[in-house]
């Protein structure tokens, strides 16, 4: 059976790709699933957390049962929404794969083609949500007790690469968990499986076996559990 440790436990959770829009038609997207992040949502659910999810394009047919569901689009709108959400959260997960830049100009209308071939398209930088709910924390915009979790994908192999980049990336972002998840050679995106280690800000690593999301998301969640206020 499931513990049931997280009842009453407010967690937003942010799920799958963020979509840059260039035109009223087109986008620049990722191929994030949302697997890991659904997951998430349903297995806190399921130990009796308040659940939402900020979604933004993933491949879930549906709504898990017990779960809030909000859509977005764009890591602008995203932002907005973690930002907003995370004043009434006892956690944050920020399990989206958000787009690092995005145009910086978006056309009214349809781009045309013409003889001169395409034009440039012009990037400009997202914000950093992760980061940005951070320093909300520490600045008091959001309450100090408020457990931020964060994701990276990192490439490499054991003996060097993955942990090193994931040690560097939790000290960086500030958050108080990180996921690392090892990624290439078909590793985590879009798969049922995944690998990684999750690093904490007080120094714990945990090695996470090979296993379903599902089994991923549990193991999440009882970290997460530790952080959180008795
Ligand atoms: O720096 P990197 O993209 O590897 O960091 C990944 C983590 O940061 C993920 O938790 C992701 O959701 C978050 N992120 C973010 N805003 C961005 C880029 C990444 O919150 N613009």
């Amino acid at each position: 059976a499931l513990p049931y440790d997280l009842a009453g436990a407010r967690i937003v959770i942010s799920a799958g790709g963020t979509r840059e829009p260039l035109d009223p038609v087109r986008y620049l997207g990722n191929r994030s699933s949302g697997k890991q992040g659904f997951a998430l949502a349903r297995a806190a659910a399921q130990r009796g957390a308040h659940v939402t999810v900020v979604a933004g394009s993933t491949n879930e047919a549906g709504e898990p049962a017990g779960v809030d569901v909000v859509h977005i689009e764009d890591a602008r709108e995203l932002a907005d929404e973690m930002t907003k959400r995370a004043a009434d959260a006892d956690a944050v997960i920020m399990a989206a794969a958000v787009a690092d830049f995005r145009p910086i100009t978006v056309n009214d209308t349809k781009i045309k083609k013409n003889d001169d071939g395409p034009a440039p398209i012009e990037l400009t930088t997202n914000p950093d949500i992760l980061r940005g709910l951070v320093q909300s924390r520490e600045s008091g915009a959001i309450p100090s007790e408020v457990v931020i979790v964060g994701f990276a994908a990192e490439t490499g192999d054991e003996h060097g690469g993955v942990l090193d980049h994931g040690r560097e990336k939790l000290r960086r972002k500030g958050c108080d968990l990180l996921v690392v998840n090892a990624v290439g050679d078909g590793k985590a995106f879009g798969t049922e499986d995944n690998t990684g280690w999750l690093l904490a800000a007080n120094g714990n690593e945990t090695s996470l076996p090979y296993g379903s999301k599902t089994l991923m998301a549990s193991r999440i969640l009882d970290e997460v559990h530790a952080l959180l206020p008795d």
